[in-house]
């Protein structure tokens, strides 16, 4: 059984019906505070399997304990479960490194208390790299200090694992480090929920294109880049769940590998704000209002990521184009707004 901890997220959800497809019992675990129960019901409409479900908070040390009691044929975690709008984490931070760290070390102590190999895969982000130096952007390539908590709490994070392991070889890990991650899953049953006005320049565009804000803001056109707005590798959400199948599967076969090991997740090509936009207007044939605002705080010029090393050793590609990543976002946010007008 695979835990799947933040399994109604919008990519541990994802992640979560690709490993049911792939044949795996999954356990998942979520507390609701940035997800809905509704989202469980959709994975079961999206591949006609049910995983196991609790609703526990993490934080919580006897509630770890007593999950690993009641389910004792845990193989595999993989550990989504975090707070993560940065914006958020500048004003909470004391929140972001309990939510996002707190959980782990719990995780890992009970892992250690069982005394068995129970491979941990950890949801890490492209946001440790911070402005990178070259590019495209290598896992060698230095961890910068964050620009967010929220960013932090995933450095520290790839530290705590670390250290642990150094201490404890009975552990292992495969760090997953993301970039953009946009779209939805072709079935329409799940796709990203952002609580609020979203923060993140995908479902801000479908948003915007669906009547619910007026505009979208361009935070700058003045980068120094071919058309002056940031560059970002954006992949589309089934192409990183299936990712995360493979580093498992990795894992759990005990190949020939480091106990620790880094991936970077992305398409390894970097596309614009305006190519987004271009993409988003030519796949489904509307017009985004938007206009040039100001640039905004902490955001990185250009990040797209060197995908050789998950080719090599996971054998996985991100296959899916950034116009059928829109696609899929756009006929989401088609299918939320009809959602919401039958309610
Ligand atoms: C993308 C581009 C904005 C909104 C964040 C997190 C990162 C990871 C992915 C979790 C930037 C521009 C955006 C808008 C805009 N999350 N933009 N107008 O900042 O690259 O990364 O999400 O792991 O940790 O930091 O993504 O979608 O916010 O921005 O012009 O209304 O779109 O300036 O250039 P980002 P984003």
């Amino acid at each position: 059984m695979i835990l799947v901890t933040g399994g109604l997220g919008y990519i541990g959800s994802h992640t979560t019906v690709e490993l049911l497809e792939e044949g795996f019992k999954v356990l998942v675990v979520d507390d609701l505070s940035n997800s809905s129960i509704e989202v469980l019901r959709g994975i079961e409409r999206a591949c006609g399997k049910k995983p196991f479900f609790e609703r526990l908070s993490l934080n919580e040390r006897m509630s770890v304990k007593s999950l690993f009691h009641n389910y004792r044929d845990i193989d595999g975690i993989i550990h989504f479960a975090a707070s993560k709008a940065v914006g958020e984490s500048v004003s909470r931070p004391l929140l972001y490194y309990d939510n996002n760290l707190t959980p782990l070390i719990y995780l890992l102590q009970e892992v250690e208390m069982l005394d068995r190999d129970i491979p941990i895969v950890f949801s890490s982000s492209c946001t440790v790299y911070g402005e990178p130096d070259t590019l495209p952007i290598t896992e060698e390539a230095p961890l910068k200090k964050a620009k967010s908590p929220y960013g932090n709490t995933k450095r520290i994070g790839e530290e705590i694992l670390a250290d642990a392991l150094r201490a404890n070889k009975k552990l292992s890990t495969v760090i997953l480090r993301y970039f953009n991650p946009i779209g939805a899953h072709d079935s329409l049953e799940i796709g990203e929920l952002p609580i609020g006005t979203p923060q993140n320049l995908v479902p801000f565009i479908t948003q915007t294109a669906m009547g619910r804000h007026e505009k979208l803001i361009v935070f700058g056109d003045d980068y120094p880049t071919p058309d002056g707005t940031c560059i970002r590798d954006y992949i589309h959400i089934v192409d990183l769940a299936k990712a995360h199948v493979t580093a498992l599967q990795r894992t759990l076969k005990g190949e020939e590998r480091n106990r620790y090991e880094v991936f970077n997740l992305g398409t390894g090509k970097g596309h614009s704000v305006y190519e987004v936009i271009d993409s988003f207007e030519r796949v489904s044939g509307t017009k985004l209002n938007y206009e040039i605002g100001p640039r905004r705080e902490g955001d990185v010029v250009e990040a797209y990521a060197d995908v050789s090393r998950a080719n090599e050793f996971l054998g996985w590609k991100a296959d899916l184009s950034l116009d059928q990543a829109m696609m899929s976002a756009w006929k989401w946010e088609e299918k939320l707004r009809n959602t919401i007008k039958h309610r």
